[in-house]
């Protein structure tokens, strides 16, 4: 059974207010692409191609008509509804159906990763077939994340959701690799004091199972904050930096579609042609005819 993803991109946004109060976060622009590209694309580097995308009832036409059914790019799509932000938890019993008893990966849809070490760190989370994978970055303010330590062998001996007295700087990221039990254990799972299902929680079933393996992202990557104002626009410079001094694209499920032989050129050029005169649709003509 191949590893299914869930991209979970509802919530409010109420960091982002008045920005977000008409229009879902993760389609905000981040550069020159939706931010939700961005974890898409993720998924896409994880060899994974069976999608469902999580959001508001308000939203998920949006979604829909961005993303569609997914063929185009050799994906299968699809979407469902969350009634309220009742956690990210939530997703598993949302997804369950669509999960199953595979293995799967969950990503927020407001997450932005960036570095080589990535693709590589994640290959090895998904050839792991039993427990779980989750990452750390090293952040200066720990406090509104969950926070994790580590044992010697990078298995993860803490989580604690946004603590006062963070035990260390290793922000838990907002992806998680689990393996075909995610959705059974998100059905045991509690509202916490703040009423939502945590991810923290679902986790840590693997901690005490002792099946909860760390992967420390380093200082060659990203893994920037897009909630707010200043983060948003300061992944927005990151993305502009870089793509401008390179002349490559960050986050395009174009071209990621076709590194990874999902498409053909003629079809990356058929997409490109039907996006029509843009920066974007030119740079897909460049890479079609690599
Ligand atoms: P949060 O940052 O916790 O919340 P938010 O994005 O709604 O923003 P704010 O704090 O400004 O009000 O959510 C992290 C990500 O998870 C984000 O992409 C939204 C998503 N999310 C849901 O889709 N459903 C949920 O129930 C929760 C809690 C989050």
């Amino acid at each position: 059974m191949s590893r299914k993803g869930i991209i979970l991109a509802g919530g409010t946004g109420t960091r982002l207010w008045p920005l977000t109060r008409a229009v879902s976060k993760q389609l905000l622009p981040l550069y020159d692409k939706p931010m939700v590209y961005y974890p898409f694309t993720v998924l896409m580097l994880a060899g994974i191609r069976e999608i469902l995308i999580i959001s508001t009832p308000q939203d998920l036409p949006l979604f829909r008509l961005l993303l569609g059914s997914g063929q185009n790019l050799g994906l299968e799509l699809s979407y469902a509804e969350q009634a309220k932000p009742e956690g990210v938890a939530q997703a598993y019993q949302i997804g369950a159906k669509f999960v199953g008893t595979s293995s799967s990966c969950l990503i927020l849809g407001d997450s932005f990763f960036y570095g080589a070490e990535l693709v590589r760190l994640m290959s090895e989370a998904t050839s792991r077939e039993s427990g779980a994978t989750i990452f750390g970055y090293q952040v200066a303010d720990p406090s509104a994340y969950g926070v994790l330590t580590f044992d010697s062998e990078n298995r993860i001996t803490s989580i604690e959701e946004k603590p006062a007295k963070p035990q260390s700087n290793w922000a838990n990221c907002g992806m998680y690799f689990y393996d075909g039990r995610a959705v059974d254990f998100a059905r045991g799972l509690k509202p916490s004091a703040r009423g939502e299902l945590e991810i923290t929680d679902l986790s840590r079933c693997y901690m005490k199972d002792h099946t909860l393996h760390g992967e420390k992202l380093g200082r060659g990557s990203a893994w920037l904050d897009t909630g707010t104002a200043d983060g948003l626009l300061q992944a927005a410079q990151f993305v502009q930096t870089l793509q401008v001094r390179t002349g490559m694209l960050i986050g395009s499920p174009e071209e990621v579609a076709f590194r990874k032989g999902w498409i053909g050129s003629k079809e990356l050029r058929g997409l490109a042609d039907a996006m029509g005169k843009n920066a974007y649709a030119e740079t897909l003509r460049q890479i079609a005819a690599e």
